[in-house]
């Protein structure tokens, strides 16, 4: 069996018949999407298409009207508010446009977060912490404060908090739309890195087309659907 094929069999988000609408805009009207583990999927589309609004539906940030996302056996949509965020933070990393650092808190630190939130010890979670800057090359950066750092290292620092749970998937948003060409280039090779070494699988919306066309699929939503 080819290692796509593997990816094939093994569902990890399956979110079936979602529909989400604002006042009298129907956002969402039947979104259908299977996610495997170790897959690398790229959503795009129109701004006002309704990508984020999906984003944060599969990421348990906001509910659907109707339709329910399931991660592996666990279906989300049943939970509620603690069991939620309890999940999130054990299960899902989230790396936004703009990085969402706390620019009071270090690099290491901000790192740190989810693993004080899921109450872990201190010293090994620095250390794991540690472990992921310098595998994203910014270990000489830990103590740096966001605003000590170029725009992206600080995304780097993004990721490296989206990994420090170990989470299933790492949805992203516009990961790189704040980015230059060469520093967007070098995060969406960081993306296949981790996906290669570790079978991390990625949700990512884009405008990135080169990010889009490097992924296993690009999904379009278009009409609400995708
Ligand atoms: N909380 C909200 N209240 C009301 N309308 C909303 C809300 N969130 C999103 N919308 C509307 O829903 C539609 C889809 O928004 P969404 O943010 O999902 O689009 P998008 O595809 O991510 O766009 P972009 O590419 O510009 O980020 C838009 O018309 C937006 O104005
Ligand atoms: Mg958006």
């Amino acid at each position: 069996m080819t290692k796509q094929m593997m990816r094939y069999f093994r569902p990890m988000i399956t979110a079936t018949g979602i529909t989400k609408s604002y006042g009298g805009l129907q956002v969402l009207k039947g979104v259908d999407i299977s996610i495997a583990k170790g897959e690398v999927v790229s959503i795009v589309g129109a701004s006002g298409a309704g990508k984020s609004t999906l984003l944060h539906i599969l990421g348990t940030l906001d509910k659907p009207d109707s339709g329910k996302v399931m991660f592996e056996e666990q279906m989300v949509t049943a939970m509620n508010s603690s069991q939620l965020a309890q999940f999130r933070n054990k299960h899902i990393g989230f790396i936004f446009q703009f990085h969402n650092l706390l620019p009071e808190f270090t690099a290491l630190e901000n790192v740190c977060i989810p693993a004080y939130i899921a109450r872990q010890d201190m010293r090994p979670s620095e250390q794991r912490a540690q472990e992921l800057l310098e595998f994203l090359g910014l270990g000489d950066r830990a103590g740096h404060k966001p605003n000590q750092l170029s725009g992206g290292e600080q995304q780097r620092v993004a990721v490296a908090r989206a990994l420090m749970n170990n989470p299933d998937v790492i949805l992203a948003d516009e990961p790189s739309g704040n980015l230059d060409s060469k520093n967007a280039r070098e995060l969406h090779q960081l993306f296949f890195t981790l996906r290669e070494k570790y079978n991390q699988t990625f949700v990512i919306v884009t405008h990135n087309d080169e990010l889009a066309a490097l992924a296993d699929r690009a999904l379009v939503m278009r009409d609400g659907k995708l």
